[in-house]
């Protein structure tokens, strides 16, 4: 293969690509030990209550057992800080499926076995796990995930809907959705000599090392965390949750042995974090013109009582439109559940299938195209924060995506368009849009070899988005080299500190600091005289650095999604036979990788649109659909046509690579493109996800919140 020049916007092939389909590359679990042992969780069959006693006599002495832990002899942890991961330290139970107790055994077998037979008592008590708009415990929260103001409020929108010309007043709902990675979450813990030694599918080792160093009262120096290939994550192994946690008190009650934890599919539904169900009231006003001129969206969602975690979905309405009276706002309920965290796009993706189909419905109402009707209202700058964008682009996406899918002459009639074989056939378009976060606390070190390669050190990770072969067309182009010439090194605690990949900033963060590096290593090269090479080379540190431009510019990234869908008028059956996205995310630093984040967030998009829903067992307060069977996520029989096209954006501005995150950007808008087309197929408006063929009968019930 010839290598370019130019490695930055090259569609390079995956450097890992061999190693995976050849099954050499590592997960977590796959880590050749000695001498593993195998951990089985018990978890509480009451979603309140009290722990009154657990007996492990007849696990004990199952053949094989090496320990039982409960909340009487599990190892103790340091700090109550985060709930979430304070486990088998008392008798409370906050939420079913909770861990109350682990066998560990010389075989998966046998810690299975053992764990069936640990009997535990509970005393339960009365729970509440039904999320409900007009709940009366809702309260809002102090600040939502990512640091955003719970509410926000400009001019008088309550006035300036009243006297509106055309009005829209909406209510969306979407469902709880589980993070359903094809890794599961795995650990191999091992507590040797006063050092933790972790192999874990992780976003972000040296985040996963504090929160453990602080959990257990550990120095960091003494724990370890490797991480180098990740089978998908998707916010699912950002945060640290209970899983790895009960590795490490089976770890330290084995002391020596590796202990092996993965946990089942029906597991992770209570154990790795889910996107909270929202119910979304949207209120938009227009002028007589079609220029919005009051926007509202009042959003109520979940929590675990035990802990807050606070999606920011109101969000994206701050930025999205230009109206001069404006207000968000967010409120929460505390159930007895499993505690939400972040899933692709947290906030933008729920809030933005809301918005995007009040957009829908509120260009209908004014008898206005809907990509026309989007661009009439596009802002001039950020409408919250009056500052201009670095660069915006999502007129160029519409216009774009509406040339290249062939919107011009679209017939807006709902319900008169057919396909043979009884099929309603329908077009809609949505907005896509994310934020180019820059998270701090990446370093990299750059040593140029005595061979003449570079060893690229950082702690960054690979989630299977193409961090190693992207990062490493960064540093190419940093040092002025081929990307042969570049060796690699993530995933590892002993690597140099670097920010997790979360909110779609890790090229952003870490390319920034290879950048400063390899500009520091050329400076050095250029003053001294390094000739040979000496044999330990010859290397630069640097941190990624601030970037001044942040105060003075909006970073966002935009794109417009068209979608084509069929719904059968017998069955309601819906297709989508085909999807358009063109993204504005600055420059594409690998567009084969690029191109697969962004298809991989529509298919999800879809996915979200059609088919996936937790339902939860009120009774018992948990998911009964707990696997793959039964929550059913987009295959290939469920994904037609889908077409990634990217604008060339040029934006001095973000960071020295000219990037834009693209990992959550595609899911964005997708679900409100389907449910636009629905409409348009049908007449019928589903404004609650997902959109299953009951929906378009006489009677249908909606699931409202
Ligand atoms: Mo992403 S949901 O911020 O890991």
């Amino acid at each position: 293969m010839t290598l370019p020049v130019r490695a930055i916007g090259t569609p390079l092939d995956r450097f890992d690509g061999p190693a995976k389909v050849t099954g050499t590359a590592r997960y977590a679990f796959e880590h050749p030990v000695d001498r593993p042992a195998y951990l089985f969780p018990v978890q509480a069959t009451v979603a309140v209550g009290r722990i009154v006693a657990v007996h492990t006599e007849p696990a004990s002495r199952e053949p094989g057992v090496l320990a039982v832990l409960t909340p009487e002899n599990a190892p103790r942890v340091a700090s109550f800080d985060d709930p979430e991961v304070v486990i088998l330290q008392n008798h409370e139970v906050a939420y079913r499926g909770q861990f109350v107790a682990a066998a560990v055994a010389e075989t998966s077998e046998a810690a299975r076995r053992a764990a069936e037979l640990v009997r535990v008592d509970y005393q339960a008590g009365p729970h509440d796990v039904e999320l409900r708009a007009d709940h009366p415990d809702r309260y809002a929260p102090e600040v939502m995930n990512g640091g955003f103001a719970t509410d926000s409020l400009r001019g008088n929108p309550e006035a300036a809907l009243a006297d509106a010309a055309v009005r829209l007043d909406a209510t969306y709902t979407t469902p709880w959705y589980q993070h359903a990675q094809l890794e599961p979450h795995s650990t191999i813990a091992r507590w040797a000599d006063g050092r933790l030694t972790l192999h874990v599918a992780s976003q972000g080792v040296h985040r996963l090392r504090e929160s453990l160093a602080t959990l257990f009262g550990l120095d960091p120096e003494r724990i370890r965390v490797i991480s180098p290939h990740v089978g998908g994550a998707f916010g699912g192994k950002l945060h640290t949750h209970p899983d790895v946690v009960l590795a490490v008190l089976g770890a330290l009650a084995v002391p020596g042995r590796p202990v092996k934890l993965a946990l089942t599919r029906q597991q992770m539904f209570s154990q790795v974090g889910y996107r909270t169900p929202t119910v979304q009231r949207v209120r938009l006003g227009a002028g007589p013109d079609g220029r919005l001129v009051a926007v509202s969206h009042e959003v109520v969602q979940q929590t675990a009582r035990h802990k807050e975690f606070a999606e920011q979905t109101a969000t994206p309405t701050r930025v999205m439109y230009a109206a001069p009276h404006r207000s968000t706002t967010h409120r929460l309920v505390r159930l007895d559940v499993p505690v939400p965290t972040i899933m692709r796009a947290p906030g933008k993706t729920p809030g933005m299938y809301a918005l995007e189909s009040a957009m829908d419905e509120m260009a209908i109402a004014c008898g206005q195209d809907p990509v026309e009707f989007r661009i009439a209202n596009e802002p001039p700058l950020d409408p919250e924060l009056d500052r201009p964008f670095s660069t915006r682009n999502l007129v160029g996406c519409l216009r774009d995506g509406a040339r290249r899918f062939g919107w011009a002459g679209r017939d807006p009639t709902p319900g008169v368009r057919r396909a043979a074989g009884g099929w309603l056939v329908g077009t809609g378009v949505a907005a896509s849009m994310y934020p180019v976060y820059r998270l701090p606390g990446s370093s990299a070190t750059i040593r140029l070899e005595p061979d003449g390669r570079y060893t690229v050190s950082i702690g960054a990770a690979d989630l299977g988005t193409g961090t190693w072969t992207a990062l490493t067309q960064v540093a190419a182009d940093a040092l002025g080299v081929l990307v042969d010439r570049i060796v690699l090194r993530i995933g590892d605690t002993d690597l140099p500190a670097a920010m997790a990949a979360g909110g779609s900033s890790g090229m952003t963060s870490w390319g920034s600091a290879v950048v400063e590096a390899a500009g520091r290593l050329r400076a050095r090269l250029a003053a001294e005289q390094h000739d040979p090479v000496p044999a330990d080379g010859i290397e630069a540190s640097a941190e990624m650095p601030p970037n001044p431009h942040r105060e003075h510019f909006s970073m966002y990234a935009f794109g417009a999604q068209f979608a084509e869908v069929r719904v059968h008028e017998a069955t309601g059956e819906v297709r989508v036979p085909r999807l358009l996205g063109v993204f504005a995310a600055g420059r594409i630093i690998n567009p084969k990788t690029g191109r697969s984040q962004l298809l991989g967030g529509m298919t999800m998009g879809l996915s979200m649109a059609l088919h996936e829903r937790c339902v939860l067992d009120p009774r018992f307060g948990h998911v009964v659909n707990h696997d793959l069977a039964e929550y059913h996520i987009a295959t290939n029989a469920d994904v037609g046509r889908v077409e990634v096209h990217t604008l060339v954006e040029d934006d001095p501005y973000v960071n020295p690579m000219g990037s834009k995150g693209i990992g959550e950007l595609g899911i964005v808008g997708t679900a409100a493109a389907i449910a636009n087309a629905v409409q348009h197929a049908t007449g019928v408006r589903v404004r609650d996800l997902p959109i299953t063929p009951d929906r378009f009968f006489v009677g249908a019930t909606s699931v409202r919140g």
